[in-house]
């Protein structure tokens, strides 16, 4: 059975998510050693396996981290910088089409796509496990492993938590694969903080409710400053928007700075999937309660231990 990773439904199982959080914090461990360790590796005695990377959308973190840790669990990559530019798709091609042959190039292929259901209608089609890198408004599942993988680190639970996801909640993949697996932990209290205009969408919102958690949404920031373990915060995301004048309504709705700090307690952290427009004054970056380049970098040992799940 082919090992895709599309919606991040998949790891509602804790023991599913501990097989990827366990093998994370062994690369981790294996990297900081500076020493190889050939269980954690892709094996050597067979070919060299291969991941293609397919981004139809621009991106820093999430592809050059996919491709820093497949050289380093001792595999090869193979990309084009822009596919929406470089690839046949200029010409026409399909994405069914496209995955199709890359399939037979190499032996997964991490994806990222403006539509929403890309994902799934590429792993319909491919003879080998795609990757879902975010698909439009849709999810960010590898996004999400590591943001949990960092709040376990971070805080050490990823249970009885207060969370509050902050900004654009309406198209910001990141937030709905992170709400999606959030349901399924124990005790998790969510509070949603965005303009009216970009709230929750009504199908991760019902979803949320079938699943017993409350829906705390608010306009406000400061009535869950005081209160929450994690500030989930993200960026306002202005290629989704269909006119101008409703992006500028909304840019600078949120924007975390030292006296937002000042409200929030002593033992909380500050997340953010980046990149960072206004939502972050700089001046926060070196209080402790900053986790998001932190967040940043564990993104490469949860790569590691996902592909290796995938090619292993
Ligand atoms: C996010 C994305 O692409 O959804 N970035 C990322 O992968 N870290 C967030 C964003 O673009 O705002």
């Amino acid at each position: 059975m082919e090992k895709h990773i599309i919606d991040i439904r998949q790891f509602k199982k804790p023991e599913d998510l501990d097989y990827i959080l366990d093998l994370a914090e062994k690369m981790e461990e294996m990297e900081k050693s500076g020493r190889n360790d050939k269980n954690l590796l892709l094996k050597k005695d067979i070919r060299k396996k291969i991941l293609a990377v397919l981004f139809y959308e621009p991106s820093t973190r999430t592809r050059l981290s996919f491709e820093s840790a497949m050289h380093k669990i001792g595999g090869e990559v193979l990309g084009t910088e822009n596919a929406k530019e470089f690839s046949s798709v200029t010409k026409g091609e399909s994405l069914q089409d496209t995955v199709k042959i890359i399939g037979s190039y190499a032996d997964a292929i991490v994806l990222r796509h403006p539509e929403e259901g890309s994902a799934k209608i590429a792993a319909d089609n491919s003879p080998v496990p795609v990757i879902n890198a975010g698909d439009g408004q849709g999810q960010h599942p590898t996004q999400t492993l590591l943001d949990i993988y960092t709040i376990k680190k971070e805080l050490g639970k990823i249970d009885n938590l207060k969370i509050a996801m902050v900004g654009d909640l309406l198209f910001g993949r990141t937030i709905h694969s992170l709400a999606y697996l959030l349901a399924h932990r124990k005790n998790v209290e969510m509070f949603f903080v965005s303009p009216e205009m970009l709230r929750l969408p009504m199908d991760i919102a019902n979803y949320l409710r079938r699943k017993g958690i409350v829906l705390n949404e608010t306009t406000n920031l400061d009535e869950v400053l005081d209160d929450v373990d994690v500030l989930y915060v993200t960026r306002i995301q202005k290629e989704r928007f269909r006119s101008s004048e409703d992006y500028d309504k909304v840019k600078n709705s949120f924007v975390i700075n030292s006296n937002t700090l000042s409200k929030m307690k002593k033992n909380s952290i500050i997340m953010h999937p980046l990149p960072r427009v206004n939502e972050i004054s700089p001046e926060v970056d070196s209080d402790h309660r900053a986790a998001y380049f932190r967040q940043a970098e564990n993104g490469v040992y949860v790569r590691m231990a996902l592909l290796k799940y995938v090619l292993g």
